[in-house]
């Protein structure tokens, strides 16, 4: 009888050729379409899988041991081991290399009974091996282009490692600097959020899935995780309709209309309901409002996670919760494995639910080619030619170079002349060389980032002088992805030796910040200015010499509102990646002007936060002569620095601003811009809309366009921007898309505090 199954099967498959020609089904509400062929054939392998090999199909396990060493006998392992053999699993992650996947995937396809081919997944966040800049750095370079291209080099050198699948793009929006995994998204705006989603499921995806350069992206977490009270990780969401419409919802509602195969759920609860319980989210808004024909992964334990939220009494009511609210595979909490099948088979969870989710997951690994051939990301001499390709590298360093944002540059301080100077460089982070690949970088080798002083050195006109100054981290501590990173809060003993330096030197490069480590998951912090004894270096290397360079590293807005005072030149440099270093001193030299801008407000302080541009005027907005209106009594309301904003080594001016309304719901707007300064530069243009009034109140300003150009000096461009339904409207607290007729204020300029400003009426 196996022999005959395995037969029909093996028929099954041979039948599934990609065919480009064969979609049929489309619904009208988008683009999403379906392989009819492949359906087909997905009916006939549902109706020869057992309950539990469905069951099997929706469990995600981490990878466990190494696979091409000893079979594990006992314990855990053993039993997942076990699992495999028996077609207990769909899915593994945190499995890499060729070697590795080929011998799990071998067990999956020749000694299971149906011989269905797993799906390896990994966080792929920021490049693979070849580690590009923080998300949220290659945000600030508004560059959708380059975007794409870092996520399509990240997904050729997953690929070649034998990966089909990444847990990212993370496309949360969120307005809390304390949150650690602001690194991995694209800042508090969600029309700017939605666009560099879109573009990083492009670059992973490509226009073919089944290429063996191409992964299945996955839009996480869904959904309001970026708003976690406090910013305390996992911590809880309450949030209205009217923010879970017009803010979270854009850049997921995107990239399901753009396309993408998988979501993930989230940690958090929504409003009382824990998202990977979430029938609203996952059932009506997800797989019927957007039509989402793809599948749905938990988060890791987070069906477990039910019984904790207080939401599910034990695993089994989990698991029950979970799969009828919508969520297809389950990561590492074995609540399906082990729960589903006595589910189904005592009528509690209809199989219907079973076989949906089967389907959708079928489909991902259809469509990523998997059946046509199980090794098609396997290909050890692949893996070798494309690991560290210098490609990649190239491309890491003008991302990294892009990704920079340029905050003050006083009497033109930068870029440093390349001869006669004498440069001291100094801080831990200077001549770090594993902090600048930030956090989420599990397949990197630690210390393969270019550090800004190894940066400085291939500059040779200049002497290069580099001190410390302070440790950011106490030595000898243990830091890994699981342990807390130990801040040196106390030992001041080397600021000596900087000092001297910093005396005798024309310039101090001044490299400040957090560790790499500090920000990304379950790094939440509690207050967000320079870590440890680094301001206190500062301030002493001003008293004795004020040409400061401050060059900043970090994974979240920080707040540093006595530099932006005191020091001349601040530089946003992030966590840039395997090129920071060279990038760094690039943009420090002049080989490049910068153009990055900030994708997320930059509060004064802590007690600011949230602080976000697109924010509600309240209904006292300024002051009236007396106390009673909307602020604090001891800070402004003005951030340190906005959203939208960056300077570049030339200057650029706004005019000609005209806005034409030129059919129903359509407006036209065009500006002049003018590079004003003495070098070439690019500058990002921005469109910001204000409705006066409406049904459901507006934000002050809201981004509705932007365009990156470069202009040489004294060279102008008039560029024009289209408004239409989608940009005019907004959901109302029922979820209903509206565009009002009335007043609007239009701002274009060089940031979200844009002065150049017309208006339209919507009739
Ligand atoms: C994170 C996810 C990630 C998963 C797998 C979880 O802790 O929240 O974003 O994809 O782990 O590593």
């Amino acid at each position: 009888m196996r022999k005959i199954l395995l037969i029909f099967v093996t028929i099954a498959f041979c039948s599934c050729k990609k065919s480009n020609t064969n979609y049929q089904t489309s619904d009208a509400m988008n683009n999403i379409t379906v392989d009819t062929s492949i359906e087909r054939k997905i009916d006939s392998l549902l109706k020869i899988m057992t309950l539990e090999e469905k069951v099997g199909q929706m469990n995600q396990y981490n990878g466990f041991w190494d696979a091409t060493g000893p079979v594990p006998k006992k314990g855990n392992q053993a039993e997942k081991y076990e699992d495999l053999k028996k077609g207990l699993v769909g899915s593994m992650l945190n499995v890499r290399g060729v070697k590795q996947v080929k011998a799990l995937q071998k067990i999956a396809v020749e000694e299971t009974r149906l011989g269905i081919p797993l799906i390896f997944g990994f966080d792929v966040i920021h490049g693979f091996k070849t580690i590009a800049p923080i998300p949220l750095a290659e945000s600030a370079s508004w560059d959708l282009e380059i975007i794409e291209k870092s996520a399509k080099n990240a997904a050729e050198e997953a690929a070649a490692a034998g990966l089909n699948w990444t847990f990212a793009p993370m496309i949360d929006i969120y307005r809390d600097a304390r949150w650690g995994r602001v690194m991995e998204g694209g800042g508090e705006d969600p029309y700017l959020g939605a666009k560099i989603a879109v573009a990083r499921v492009h670059g992973f995806q490509g226009d073919d899935l089944s290429s063996s350069k191409t992964i299945a992206a996955c839009a996480k977490h869904f959904a309001a995780y970026g708003f976690i009270e406090s910013g305390r990780e996992y911590n809880t969401v309450d949030i209205g309709t009217s923010t879970l419409y017009n803010t979270v919802f854009p850049p997921f509602k995107e990239v399901a209309d753009a396309g993408v195969k998988t979501f993930m759920n989230a940690f958090n609860e929504l409003n009382g309901i824990p998202a990977t319980a979430d029938t609203f989210l996952q059932r009506e808004i997800l797989k019927k409002d957007w039509n989402f024909k793809g599948f749905v992964i938990s988060d890791w334990g987070s069906i477990g996670e039910l019984v904790s939220h207080g939401y599910a009494k034990d695993l089994k009511k989990a698991a029950e919760l979970a799969v009828k609210a919508g969520s297809d595979m389950d990561m590492e909490s074995s609540a399906y494995v082990e729960e589903l099948v006595s589910l189904v088979e005592e009528g509690t969870v209809d199989e219907k639910l079973l076989d949906d989710a089967v389907r959708r997951i079928l489909r991902v690994k259809y469509e990523l080619g998997l059946f046509e051939d199980p090794y098609r990301y396997c290909n050890e001499q692949n893996e070798q030619e494309v690991t560290g390709k210098k490609q990649f590298h190239e491309d890491a360093l003008d991302i990294a170079k892009k990704s920079i944002v340029l905050l003050k540059n006083e009497n033109d301080l930068l870029p440093i002349k390349k001869q006669g100077v004498k440069v001291a460089i100094i801080g831990a982070l200077a001549n770090d060389k594993t902090s600048p690949l930030g956090n989420w970088r599990l397949a990197a080798k630690e210390g393969t980032a270019i550090s800004v002083v190894e940066g400085f050195q291939k500059y040779d006109g200049n002497s290069v002088n580099y001190a410390k100054g302070a440790d950011l981290v106490i030595p000898n501590t243990e830091i890994s992805m699981v342990q807390e990173v130990q801040v040196n809060t106390t030992d001041t003993s080397e600021f000596g030796e900087a000092l001297s330096l910093a005396k005798k030197s024309d310039v101090v490069v001044m490299v400040l910040g957090e560790h790499g480590m500090q920000s990304g998951e379950a790094r939440s912090r509690s207050t967000i200015d320079l870590p440890g004894v680094q301001q206190q270096l500062l301030e002493e290397v001003y008293k004795v010499n004020k040409n400061i360079v401050l060059v900043l590293m970090n994974g979240r807005p920080l707040a540093f509102p006595w530099a932006k005072e005191h020091v001349p030149a601040i530089v946003e440099a992030w966590q840039l990646g395997v090129e920071s270093g060279n990038a760094i001193a690039q943009v420090l030299y002049g080989d490049y002007n910068p153009s990055g801008k900030l994708p997320m407000t930059f509060p004064k302080s802590l007690g600011q936060v949230p602080l976000y541009y697109n924010h509600k005027n309240t209904g006292r907005p300024v002051r009236d002569g007396n106390v009673f209106w909307s602020h604090y009594s001891d800070e402004t309301n003005e951030p340190l620095y906005p959203f939208g904003y960056g300077l570049s080594y030339t200057q650029f001016s706004y005019d000609n601003l005209n806005v034409n309304v030129v059919g129903e719901n359509e407006v036209q707007v065009s500006v002049k811009i003018t590079n004003t300064g003495k070098v070439k530069g690019k500058e990002v243009a921005q469109l910001y809309i204000h409705d006066e009034y409406a049904s459901v109140t507006r934000p002050i300003r809201e981004l509705k366009g932007f365009e990156l150009i470069e202009l040489e000096p004294r060279e102008s461009k008039t560029i024009e921007f289209k408004l239409t339904e989608k940009e005019l409207g907004f959901y109302n607290n029922k979820g209903e898309f509206l565009v009002e007729p009335g007043k609007f204020n239009v701002f274009v300029g060089g940031d979200s505090k844009a002065d150049l400003t017309n208006t339209f009426t919507l009739k």
